[in-house]
């Protein structure tokens, strides 16, 4: 198939992308490298033995992409580019609906120019705001609590609305959890710029030396150990449920939205000393006050995604830690 991939250099992009290249489909990268390194396309071919076509633009720019999007006529969009940091989205909400939803309608409008009625979109969980109940069903409701979640919902939103004006149009809103983890050739992961706001990253940097200790916000909540527990699923997985959606965009017109978890939760504590045992190091931590904004249990039911597309999480704690561990080593050395 021919697969245009926005976004396609990024975290989970980067991983799917390779994926697909290994299936054989033909890819067409747009992304703007805001926040991905130019070499990663290279650094995918060098794993899939194969080049995606990379075509810089922004997506809130259509003017610069429209041609290159149409000569490459894709039967898919797979649409990750967006802005992502909860802080930053708090601190200026205007710029994330302009790039998140802004630029997420100037794409589907391009799409519908060509005709292209196929899209699996990158969204979140944290479109469910604080869970009032887990584990959490696609049925839940949705009440993002940031401007950055809230962009996530507002795409969804269009998404459906433009479903029910096109009956043709065959969209997929996936619902991320807790991505961690790295392609296990080490060749490409997450690389984010400056102090990592996530929990694995930060754990990556101290293990390695790069931060002197971790933070865990909050050892008193209503969990276990008193620490905060999340759905962690390996990047590897979230990229093959991407092949397994883009295959059920294919099965017929509708839009649905599809949780990406792996059902199983882990606490702060559980994940730090799976990354000691990974990384055969010791990880200073330091307890501190709660993170404003963070709960205490945050875990999918990824039924639905299991029965509609036949796919599950695969990997395990240990596996996420692992693949995290090589790629950190190989970035600062
Ligand atoms: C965060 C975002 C969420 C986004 C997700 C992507 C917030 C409030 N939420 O979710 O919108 O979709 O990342 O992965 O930012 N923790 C520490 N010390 C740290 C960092 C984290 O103790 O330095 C704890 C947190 O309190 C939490 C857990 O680790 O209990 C996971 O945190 P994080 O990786 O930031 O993910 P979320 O908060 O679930």
């Amino acid at each position: 198939m021919r697969i245009t991939v926005t976004g396609g250099a990024g975290f989970i992009g980067s991983h799917t992308v390779t994926l697909l290249l290994e299936a054989g489909h033909e890819v067409l990268i747009l992304d703007s490298f805001a926040n991905a390194a130019e070499d990663v396309p290279d650094r995918v071919a060098g794993i899939a033995g194969r080049h995606a076509e990379v075509f810089r633009a922004d997506i809130t720019d259509p003017a610069t992409y429209n041609s290159a999007l149409a000569d490459f006529r894709p039967e898919a969009v797979v649409h990750f580019a967006g802005l992502k940091a909860v802080g930053e989205a708090m601190e200026n909400p205007l710029e994330y609906i302009r790039v998140n939803v802004g630029g997420s309608v100037a794409l589907f409008q391009e799409m519908a120019k060509i005709g292209c009625n196929r899209l699996v979109f990158s969204s979140s969980a944290t479109v469910y705001g604080d869970p009032v109940a887990v584990p959490i069903d696609e049925d839940h409701p949705l009440r993002p609590t940031n401007p950055y979640g809230r962009s996530k919902r507002m795409v969804e939103e269009v998404i459906e609305d433009w479903g029910r004006a096109n009956p043709a149009l065959s969209a997929i809103n996936l619902r991320y959890f807790n991505p961690v983890g790295a392609h296990p050739s080490a060749r490409i992961g997450e690389a984010p710029d400056g102090v990592p706001n996530n929990l694995m990253p930060f754990v990556a940097q101290v293990a390695q030396g790069v931060r002197e200790r971790l933070s865990v916000f909050g050892d008193d909540y209503d969990t276990p150990d008193g620490t905060g527990v999340r759905d962690y699923i390996h990047v590897m997985d979230l990229a093959e449920a991407h092949l397994a959606a883009l295959d059920l965009t294919g099965a017929g017109p509708g839009v649905e939205a599809l949780n990406l978890g792996t059902g199983q939760g882990y606490s702060v504590f559980e994940m730090l000393r799976a990354f000691e045992a990974a990384s055969d190091r010791e990880i200073p931590f330091v307890i501190t006050s709660r993170r404003p904004g963070d709960v205490a249990t945050s875990l999918a039911d990824p039924t639905r995604a299991a029965d509609r597309m036949g796919w599950r999480a695969t990997r395990d704690l240990e596996d996420m830690c692992r693949d995290a561990w090589a790629w950190q080593r190989g970035r600062n050395r």
